[in-house]
């Protein structure tokens, strides 16, 4: 890929084909101080005001810069490595590695002090993309550490839970999150709008013998089941089912497909809440084949293939992406102990954001 200039047009030299750049794509990106704003790079004028008609009067390549005299006064000089990152539709992380209850390490990071801006995070945020979940172990266990935590990577997303929630047995809950109940797994709240992305547990107390966490990787299950039973993954990822949460005060309902694909059909988003999950009436037929790919799908969620099973130390935080990763906990007896667990969500974007801010801190390229 390179940039060519003839009879002052601009050229993008790609492997097998040649284009012209428009001068408006150019001039729109001329970031003079006097067109953008210095502290935001936004723009101080509206590119569509622009003359339709703008031309190049001049161009010039040195040092990998290009050098730009439009018709209607402006010069500017562009970094070539700039122009490049334009047409860089890259996401900021590695594509994900799936895996199974054979995963050899699970992806762990010890917290520091002050580590929010540094390259631990960066390889922290990378392992939460690579694996869908990352566990950092010693934090402070004080329950207004998980806030400050989700906060130096992003901003906390509240619900109808509030800010953030308590996982542990009460004796008036509005979710089996909050008794002392076995929960299989699960992707959280799909019954929302938008689904939260990432969600936090933090934990203060594990004093019961039970209450392992449970973890799977709903993307492998999903390539599984792609490879192994094609006609119940294509009745998972082309039936929408309808969520829905009651309690006193709201009725959550949000509809949506167990795997939802992408344009190019790979796995985009997992729902999967069989505590909460009304498929509408089908055929009895199409009926009969949902409901054999939907036990399938639990059940090997459940399996010594894919299911990882851990217990959480106090201290520790697991961070994963709901759209991905299933999350659930054995039963425990509260008459043992004390199992504590405080959670929070935030979005994809807080994650991605502090990516790319780490990968500009750093002058890091990530590999594809
Ligand atoms: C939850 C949940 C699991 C646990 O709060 O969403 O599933 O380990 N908790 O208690
Ligand atoms: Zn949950």
């Amino acid at each position: 890929m390179r940039i060519e200039i003839a009879k002052n047009k601009v050229f993008l030299k790609l492997p097998k084909k040649k284009l012209e750049i428009h001068p408006l794509w150019l001039r729109e990106r001329a970031r003079l101080n006097s067109l953008h704003d210095k502290n935001t790079d936004q723009r101080l004028y509206d590119p569509s005001e622009l003359n339709t008609n703008l031309k190049i009067k001049k161009a010039s390549i040195s040092n990998g810069h290009l050098n730009i005299n439009f018709n209607d006064g402006i010069k500017f000089d562009y970094e070539i490595k700039e122009l490049f990152y334009e047409l860089n539709k890259n996401l900021p992380y590695e594509n994900p590695i799936f895996w199974s209850s054979k995963l050899k390490n699970i992806p762990k990071t010890n917290f520091r002090d002050h580590m929010f801006d540094t390259i631990n995070m960066y390889d922290l945020l990378q392992n939460f993309y690579k694996y869908g979940f990352v566990i950092i172990k010693n934090t402070p266990d004080d329950e207004d550490f998980l806030v400050k935590f989700a906060n130096s990577i992003g901003t906390v997303r509240p619900t109808n839970f509030g800010t953030t929630f308590n996982v542990r047995s009460e004796k008036n809950y509005n979710d089996l999150a909050y008794t002392d109940h076995h929960i299989a797994a699960h992707t959280d709240n799909p019954y929302r709008k938008p689904v939260p992305c990432i969600q936090l547990l933090h934990c203060i107390y594990n004093e019961v013998k039970g209450g392992f966490s449970t973890v799977v990787d709903g993307f492998a299950v999903a390539e599984y089941l792609r490879k192994k039973h094609k006609d119940l993954f294509n009745i998972l990822s082309s039936t929408k089912v309808r969520f829905r949460f009651v309690d006193k005060d709201i009725i959550l309902e949000n509809w949506g497909e167990i795997i939802e694909l992408d344009d190019n059909r790979k796995p985009k988003q997992i729902r999967h809440s069989p505590r909460l999950d009304y498929v509408p009436i089908l055929e009895k037929k199409q009926l009969e084949k949902f409901y054999q790919a939907r036990r399938l799908f639990s059940k090997l969620c459940a399996s010594k293939k894919f299911e990882l099973k851990f217990k959480l130390e106090v201290g520790d935080i697991i961070m994963f992406d709901n759209y991905r990763t299933l999350h659930g906990r054995t039963s425990f007896s509260k008459s043992e102990g004390k199992r504590f667990l405080k959670g929070c969500y935030i979005d994809h974007d807080s994650t991605e954001g502090r990516l790319r801010f780490l990968e500009r801190k750093f002058n890091l390229k990530w590999k594809k």
